[in-house]
């Protein structure tokens, strides 16, 4: 099935300039992006965009970097694309990552010294792609034109 899935650019991987090869890979895995937006998060922002992992030991840490700088948000479809891109990102942790699909995105562009630094996010399942679409696209209403009397 074709699907939509939710991406981001993190600030480390846009300060190191790998913006342009990760949509190039984007690309010739077969993705569509729909939607891409560069912003900088604030860190109540990327607080509330990570709530899930609050309390976690790392927590302070991630939204503090994903707020340290600009990142690229977009929407991609694919056929299964939640799963696609997941493996094209490869482990969270860019070592384990270099280990096990060294050609992944996370092996080439992550930070080896540094989990939270890993280059790319992805939504992990069908709901919370949706939410994530939704957080960072939230769809304008559309107002009928009006009817001429
Ligand atoms: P992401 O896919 O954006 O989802 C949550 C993020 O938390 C993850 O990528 C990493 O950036 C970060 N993260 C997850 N686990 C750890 C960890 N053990 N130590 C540091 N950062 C982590």
């Amino acid at each position: 099935v074709v699907e939509c899935t939710f991406a981001i650019i993190k600030p480390d991987a846009m300060r190191k300039g790998f913006a342009a090869q990760i949509k190039h890979r984007i690309l010739a895995d077969g993705f569509h992006i729909l939607q891409e937006r560069q912003l900088q998060l604030s860190t109540d922002i990327a607080q509330e965009f990570y709530a899930e992992h609050l309390g976690k030991p790392f927590f302070e840490k991630l939204t503090n970097f994903m707020s340290s700088g600009p990142v690229t948000a977009m929407v991609l479809s694919r056929v299964n694309a939640i799963k696609a891109w997941r493996s094209l990102m490869g482990p969270t942790n860019p070592v384990a990552a270099a280990e096990q699909f060294p050609n992944s995105l996370r092996a080439l562009y992550g930070d080896k010294e540094n989990t939270t630094m890993n280059a790319t996010h992805g939504s992990d399942a069908r709901l919370s792609a949706q939410r994530e679409i939704k957080f960072f696209f939230p769809k304008r209403p559309i107002f009928p034109a009006p009817t001429h009397q």
